[in-house]
């Protein structure tokens, strides 16, 4: 029997035995349209991983029952936005997206407060709002919210699910969309299914990896890379009350799911939903590459990952298709790109992107920058990138060695190199950071800082050298332009509008100071407002320059839907790019990269649409390259060319 037919009969099976006509009642019409629709799909996807359980059709029953349960607590609100999304399924290419990062409690303490922060936001030009995990999570150390004890409780420091759902109600009237973490590689070490494991009952001991002795975590080990290092040497850790090994990728107190037990996949696709009806309009999907293990292989970006992703984006395309996915997958940019599927993820961090302006930066050089991202840019033309240059995480070089070999650099000692230079072991450098999870094995490690922090605004603050603030305020205001204008979500994390330089406070709290990507998480304070609000400081100049690019994005519908060509310029000094939309005027960028002048040839000027009359969009100038010729920028100058047809 092919799987066609072996889908529709359990179809047919499962709606007959859970009458879900009678159940949804009038509003049952769109929802078994879409299972109708996509349970072909999500019945082979699954099959083809649980191939091996002996009862399928149950594990399907249960999840599709499920999703009758999700549908049927989705608000009326949502269940519209459903509608409008489904209309409209490219919302998120909009230049009206600007998004920004933040935890609750440093920028507003607690969830009523951000309400009430919402003008502040939409002043700004936000309309993405990720809250960094605001879930119930243990006391003390929780990687941030990221070992989640239960994703039905808001951290009580935080407000309750009903602030949330008001927050979320609030957020979209003002045209802004809530964005939430789907921690679901783990849970805590406090979830009612880990507590219920340690006691002993087999059904949650088997929602977990949990080992009687070292010989399968000793064989794992052999292929697997250490994430956190620093926390403890492998990916496994000892419980002493249970005497058992149990599967931690990350921290000790966060234990990973099992995902080869089906009832895994239909307990979070519970959860999930309960998520999206929280009002939830994109779920971060953290950690996604970690989800599926195989002896011998890394257990990273397993083919298996892939079909279970896509399977959850399917129950969604059922019971909440106004969500959408964003990838978390900061990994070689071969294995990011495999994620970005409108059936997968339909957005995703561009992580590549991060690490090769940070690189262009230190090197003053933009070849690996240009040549990795002249293959490697484009995307599915339904899906987007999220261009960040800072998070609330550390810095990795997720480069490719073959592209840097390319530039006759040396991947290994070309990523040496710039962990020094970004953590004070270089002398000349202009950023301060802390490194974070050396790995004495092979001499890894990654990159803790603020973006202003990075990028020299501390040091030049430090030294009282104008000129210097001068270079940085530049350099910061590069990053910015190119975030905001190569195509895809730009992402700020907060904080960064105001130029916060890092919070060494982190080192005085025993809940933190072992994790120092806690350096780059400053507190949004009355003063750091205060010096973005005043006059002549370079937080003021970064924050006005700023809010004048989101402006102009907002107002130019070529930096939304549209397509990225990246230029080789001949310079190696320069970065350039061409967004070209299907209606409106194409747009030019120029970035340079150096600390020195640097000239762009007028051959190059014309490849990239730059051969008549244009408008440089921050200063407002119209040039026409007609009469120009060449094109000259100043140190860390960036131009936004508009072609003017007329
Ligand atoms: C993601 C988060 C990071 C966290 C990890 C484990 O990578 O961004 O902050 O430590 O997942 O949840
Ligand atoms: C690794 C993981 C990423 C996580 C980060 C946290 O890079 O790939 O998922 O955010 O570690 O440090």
């Amino acid at each position: 029997m092919n799987s066609r037919i072996e889908s529709q009969r359990c179809l047919q099976r499962i709606e007959k035995k859970l009458d879900i006509e009678k159940l949804l009642g009038a509003g049952s019409v769109p929802f078994l349209l879409r299972l109708g629709q996509h349970f072909p799909r999500l019945y082979d996807l699954l099959s083809n991983v649980y191939h091996d359980v002996e009862d399928f059709d149950q594990v399907m029953e249960s999840l599709v029952k499920t999703l009758v349960d999700s549908y049927q607590d989705r608000p009326e609100r949502l269940k519209k936005k459903d509608d409008q999304r489904l209309d409209d399924p490219q919302w998120f290419k909009s230049e009206n997206m600007v998004g920004m990062a933040c935890y609750v409690d440093l920028l507003a303490n607690d969830l009523k407060t951000l309400k009430s922060r919402i003008p502040y936001l939409s002043e700004l030009g936000i309309s993405y709002l990720h809250l960094m995990p605001l879930y119930k999570s243990p006391e003390g150390d929780s990687d941030g919210g990221y070992a989640v004890s239960d994703y039905r409780t808001v951290n009580p420091a935080l407000g309750t699910m009903d602030d949330l759902r008001d927050l979320s109600e609030a957020l979209s009237e003002a045209g802004i969309s809530l964005v939430l973490d789907f921690v679901f590689n783990h849970t805590s070490d406090e979830h009612e299914w880990a507590l219920a494991a340690r006691s002993g009952d087999p059904k949650y001991a088997d929602f977990y990896y949990l080992f009687d002795d070292r010989s399968v975590p000793d064989a794992y080990e052999t292929t697997l890379r250490e994430i956190f290092p620093q926390v403890r040497r492998g990916s496994f850790t000892y419980l002493e009350d249970m005497d058992k090994w149990v599967w931690t990728t990350f921290n000790s107190f966060q234990w990973d799911l099992n995902y080869s037990n089906p009832s895994v996949f239909s307990a979070i696709a519970s959860e999930m939903l309960y998520l999206a009806n929280a009002g939830a309009e994109v779920l971060r999907l953290d950690a996604l590459a970690f989800i599926w293990k195989e002896l011998g292989t890394t257990c990273e970006n397993r083919p298996n990952a892939h079909k279970l992703i896509q399977a959850f984006n399917c129950c969604l395309q059922i019971a909440a298709p106004a969500v959408v996915f964003k990838s978390e997958a900061i990994v070689h940019p071969d294995d990011v790109v495999k994620y970005i599927e409108p059936e997968e993820c339909q957005l995703s961090y561009n992580p590549l992107l991060m690490a090769l302006i940070w690189n262009s930066l230190a090197t003053r050089k933009t070849r690996l920058l240009n040549q990795s991202l002249s293959h490697r840019f484009a995307i599915h033309p339904d899906c987007s990138w999220v261009n960040y240059a800072r998070c609330h995480d550390d810095i990795g070089w997720t480069f490719d060695d073959g592209d840097a070999a390319a530039m006759g650099l040396n991947g290994y000692d070309h990523r040496l190199f710039l962990n020094r230079y970004y953590t004070g072991g270089f002398e000349g450098s202009f950023a301060t950071g802390l490194g974070f999870q050396f790995n004495p094995e092979n001499g890894d490690r990654r990159v803790c800082g603020s973006l202003a922090s990075l990028a020299g605004l501390e040091q030049a603050i430090e030294a009282g050298d104008n000129s210097l603030v001068d270079m940085s305020v530049a350099r910061i205001l590069l990053i910015h332009s190119i975030i905001l204008s190569i195509g895809g979500i730009p992402l700020l994390y907060a904080g960064d509008e105001l130029a916060m330089l890092n919070d060494y406070s982190f080192q005085d709290d025993d809940t933190k100071k072992h994790d120092a990507r806690w350096v780059n998480r400053p507190r949004i304070t009355e003063e750091a407002l205060a010096a973005a609000a005043r006059p002549g400081t370079p937080q003021n100049r970064i924050n006005a320059a700023l809010r004048q690019m989101i402006s102009l994005r907002k107002a130019n519908a070529v930096f939304g839907t549209g397509k990225t060509r990246i230029i080789s310029t001949g310079n190696d000094h320069l970065f350039a790019y061409q967004r070209v939309h299907p209606e409106a005027e194409n747009l030019a960028v120029i970035c340079n990269f150096s600390d020195h002048p640097q000239i762009l040839d007028q051959g190059v000027l014309q490849s990239m649409g730059l051969g008549g009359r244009a408008i440089e969009l921050i200063s407002g100038e119209h040039v026409n390259f007609h009469s120009t010729g060449s094109l000259n920028l100043e140190p860390f100058q960036f131009q936004w060319f508009r072609t003017d047809p007329a």
